[in-house]
């Protein structure tokens, strides 16, 4: 009896599905690229997607622009590894995944929702940015997405695929998410494209040096992660939700694990060369201490000279922030100071304990680092570190001078825990700095200067460079020997377990920018 309506309900929704049509999504496929379906499909439980406003069409005032059923977006929920969660794909195929706005609608639809009931949001992004017909509509449909995603900041994980072209509003957008994941080749993202750059600048730049990922996933530090292929994107999507809580008023998930929290390593201590100006890789100390190896790295390729990501330490998922001596020295510079401040927000926000593994010799000096604001930079990973209520503990393997001493989550900025390996060196300035410094009259008026500045500079180490005049403080609780540093850090985690940290009620502070 009701065949009929049954039947243009299928007819539907066949259209609806087909997007731009076989030519556009053959386009798309030649170019090597998946339709927004695929995608996914690719990220979802099989059959757990649920697609809403399948037949939503635009209501723009230019006869010209063809209608199709979905307007240029895939949104919905459904649930990756049995976990909820909310996503919108564009689909490039329609009108270039341009938004409007009944496109914009759809979109804010499911962010209310995903903040509503406080599970992760992820945006698939390949679009031409604002759908130009629709003039002011469109722009109007952007500001409700940038104040969703405001309001979704701290809330709940936002997470970006950017895999296409993402132009104008559809860079803003995942700009404010928490992580952004580019494929290689396929992921570009400006404010404007090449075209209008010649026009305006008469600039001649290709697409990849103005917005592919070896901009910005080394040098501007917009993407967090680097997939090689839209396949591995989906899977890093899906390995990155393991760690996080599914908003900020739950806990992150914990995951069995069969490697003992009591496990020593006795190579620790060899990782760390003797000559302290030897560079070396922290990562395979990172990797000894956290469970399985199983190391989650965030802006693996931007301001390499610090290292942020997720593991998980007797089971439980932790943030890890730790110099690297192996680029630069492992100095604090501007790049790496916005990029651990973020992440040390990121995790304060989501219930994620910071684990702090310190050898630096201190930030980096020069009219380049002054000129760019180092000052103001720098002091956002002070101001992030004071900020994070969650338990955080501190170790302090090898340098520790100055100003980094401090951000790099000492005691003073409310670290729980703090402990130190016997080589850690904490001073105001590096014995060579501090030695020129102190005995200026002395190395000015000697024959030979550089012997006695080894000679003094030896002696300062001994004296000045040494955990034990901060442990006889109570500044450092405890020196440990390398070998124990997961025992202890895990022992310290279970000690923090139900922190509770309330300051003075405030609306917000005012991050220094
Ligand atoms: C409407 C658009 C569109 C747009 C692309 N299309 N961008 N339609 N509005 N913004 C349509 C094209 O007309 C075409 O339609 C289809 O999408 C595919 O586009 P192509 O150009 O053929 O594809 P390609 O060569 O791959 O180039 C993709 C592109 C380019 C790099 C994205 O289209 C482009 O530069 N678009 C404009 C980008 C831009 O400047 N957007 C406005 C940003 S301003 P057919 O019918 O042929 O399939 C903005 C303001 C918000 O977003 C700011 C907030 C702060």
């Amino acid at each position: 009896m009701h065949e009929e309506k049954l039947k243009k309900l299928y007819e539907l929704k066949n259209l609806a599905e087909s997007g731009g049509g076989k030519e556009r999504i053959e386009a798309q496929h030649s170019k090597g690229k998946l339709t927004a379906r695929e995608r996914i499909d690719l990220l979802v439980d099989e059959g757990s997607f649920i697609e809403l406003d399948k037949y939503v069409t635009h209501r723009g005032d230019d006869p010209e622009t063809q209608k199709f059923y979905g307007d240029g977006v895939i949104t919905g929920f459904g649930s990756i590894n049995g976990r909820k969660i909310f996503v919108f794909a564009y689909d490039f195929t329609v009108l270039g995944g341009s938004l409007g706005e009944m496109a914009s609608k759809k979109i804010v639809k499911i962010m209310d929702r995903a903040i509503k009931v406080g599970a992760p949001l992820i945006g698939i992004i390949d679009s031409g940015g604002a759908r130009i017909q629709e003039g002011v509509m469109s722009l109007d449909g952007y500001g409700d997405i940038f104040y969703r995603n405001t309001t979704a900041s701290g809330i709940i994980p936002q997470i970006t695929a950017s895999i296409g072209p993402c132009a104008g509003g559809a860079v803003y957008s995942p700009a404010m998410t928490d992580f952004v994941i580019m494929v290689e080749n396929i992921g570009q993202m400006f404010v404007t494209g090449p075209e209008v750059v010649k026009e305006v600048l008469s600039e001649d730049v290709s697409f990849e040096e103005l917005g592919g990922t070896s901009t910005h996933a080394t040098k501007s530090g917009v993407a967090h992660m680097v997939a090689a292929n839209e396949y591995e994107c989906m899977e890093k999507i899906k390995k990155l939700i393991t760690f996080l809580p599914q908003n900020n008023l739950q806990e992150p998930p914990s995951l069995e694990t069969n490697d003992d929290p009591n496990r020593l390593d006795p190579s620790l201590i060899d990782m760390l060369p003797e000559n302290p100006y030897q560079p070396y890789d922290i990562k395979s100390i990172i990797t000894s201490i956290i469970d399985d190896k199983e190391f989650f790295e965030i802006h693996e390729t931007f301001a390499s000279n610090i290292i942020v990501g997720f593991a998980r330490m007797g089971g439980k998922t932790v943030g890890i922030v730790s110099n690297q001596p192996m680029f630069l020295a492992g100095v604090l510079d501007i790049d790496s100071s916005n990029k651990a401040a973020r992440f040390i927000r990121f995790c304060d926000s989501f219930n994620i304990p910071i684990i702090t593994l310190v050898d630096t010799p201190g930030y980096l000096p020069g009219s380049d680092q002054e000129q760019n604001g180092i000052i103001r930079h720098g002091s956002k990973l002070l101001y992030a570190y004071c900020e994070a209520t969650v338990p955080k503990i501190t170790c302090i393997i090898g340098k520790a001078y100055g100003g980094a001493y401090i951000a790099m989550g000492s005691k003073n900025l409310k670290t729980d825990i703090n402990f130190a390996w016997p080589t850690a060196e904490i001073a105001v300035l590096g014995p060579e700095a501090a030695i020129t410094i102190i005995h200026r009259r002395e190395l000015k008026s000697s024959l030979d200067a550089k012997t006695i500045k080894k000679k003094l500079a030896d002696e300062f180490r001994k004296k000045f460079a040494n955990p034990y005049i901060a442990a006889e403080k109570g500044i450092i609780d405890q020196v440990i020997d390398p070998m124990e540093t997961r025992t202890m850090i895990i022992g310290a985690l279970n000690s923090l377990s139900g922190k509770r940290e309330i300051g003075p009620w405030k609306k917000h502070g005012n991050i220094n920018l």
